[in-house]
């Protein structure tokens, strides 16, 4: 029997967080590193903050490096697996976090832009579980989380057809790979956040901002738990999620959201 602590340790883990140079990215990998893993974290730096939080999971403690890595560029993603095989010599641990929005009505949303969520947020996961798959076929062990969304539950009216395509798509992915892959020892599970005061929806944060009086309240009224999400509400889930106290779930699709998307209204 394992105790109860040694079932969330991370220690000799390597993982990889796809997009953890900031927002939940980050509170992922920040969480894995804090739980013993040695963390990888890419995207496309965009924002430049890739080195920065490469830097903040070294002072934990993690060997972690930053992995220069477009996720809908199949050669990028098969370079970054190549990069985890020299650098680690495995990886135990993949976090598909990286992922766009948009909001915008369907009967004039363009193609360039339904192409843009759809490519990011579903093809770019799957390349990422394809080529780090591949490694955990051959170690004959991983754990895969997805990151989907409450989108993948609901429907919104302000115009979010395509990232809610996208979010359940993950789930699918997610869901196929489980059956596909459980014979390698490999669990794949998608995590769906609710309304989260960090990354693309920070604007939360600002309880005086105009994005605030016009989401903001509306959704805040909508949640049981009377509260946004924060980073450390992901930071638990993941590391469960990936941890030996999470050793028998595959498959699943794990809901955080304060109860949001089982809330009737009334
Ligand atoms: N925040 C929320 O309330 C919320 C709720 C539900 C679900 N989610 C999901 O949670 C995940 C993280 O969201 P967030 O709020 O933290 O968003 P965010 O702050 O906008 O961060 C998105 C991350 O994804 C990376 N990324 C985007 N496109 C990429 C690409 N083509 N290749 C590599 N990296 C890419 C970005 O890095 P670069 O720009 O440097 O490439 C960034 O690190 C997303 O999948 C999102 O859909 C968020």
């Amino acid at each position: 029997m394992t105790h109860i602590k040694d079932l969330f340790k991370l220690d000799n883990q390597i993982a990889l967080v796809t997009g953890g140079g900031r927002g939940l990215g980050f509170f992922s990998a920040e969480g894995l590193a804090e739980a013993g893993a040695d963390v990888a974290i890419c995207g496309r730096d965009i924002h430049g903050k890739l080195e920065d939080a490469v830097e903040k999971l070294k002072k934990i403690g993690s060997n972690s490096i930053s992995i220069k890595c477009d996720i809908t560029k199949e050669d990028d993603v098969k370079q970054m697996a190549n990069i985890m095989k020299d650098h680690y010599g495995k990886c135990d641990i993949l976090v598909n976090n990286a992922g766009i929005s948009d909001m915008a009505q369907s009967k004039t949303y363009s193609l360039e832009r339904w192409n843009s969520i759809i490519s990011t947020n579903i093809t770019g996961t799957f390349l990422c579980c394809r080529e780090i798959g591949k490694m955990m076929i051959r170690q004959k062990n991983g754990c895969i989380i997805n990151f989907s969304s409450e989108n993948g539950q609901v429907g919104f009216s302000s115009g979010m057809t395509a990232y809610a395509t996208s979010k359940i798509g993950v789930i699918g992915l997610s869901r196929s790979l489980a059956v596909e892959w459980g014979k390698h020892n490999i669990r794949v599970n998608a995590i769906l956040p609710g309304n989260m005061e960090e990354g693309m929806m920070e604007f939360l944060q600002d309880k005086n901002g105009p994005m605030y009086k016009m989401i903001g309240i509306p959704l805040l009224n909508l949640i049981p738990m009377k509260r946004f999400g924060k980073g450390d509400d992901i930071k638990g889930t993941i590391v469960f999620l990936a941890s030996k106290a999470g050793s028998y779930i595959s498959g699943a699709k794990i809901v955080v959201d304060g109860g949001f998307t089982i809330n009737a209204g009334i």
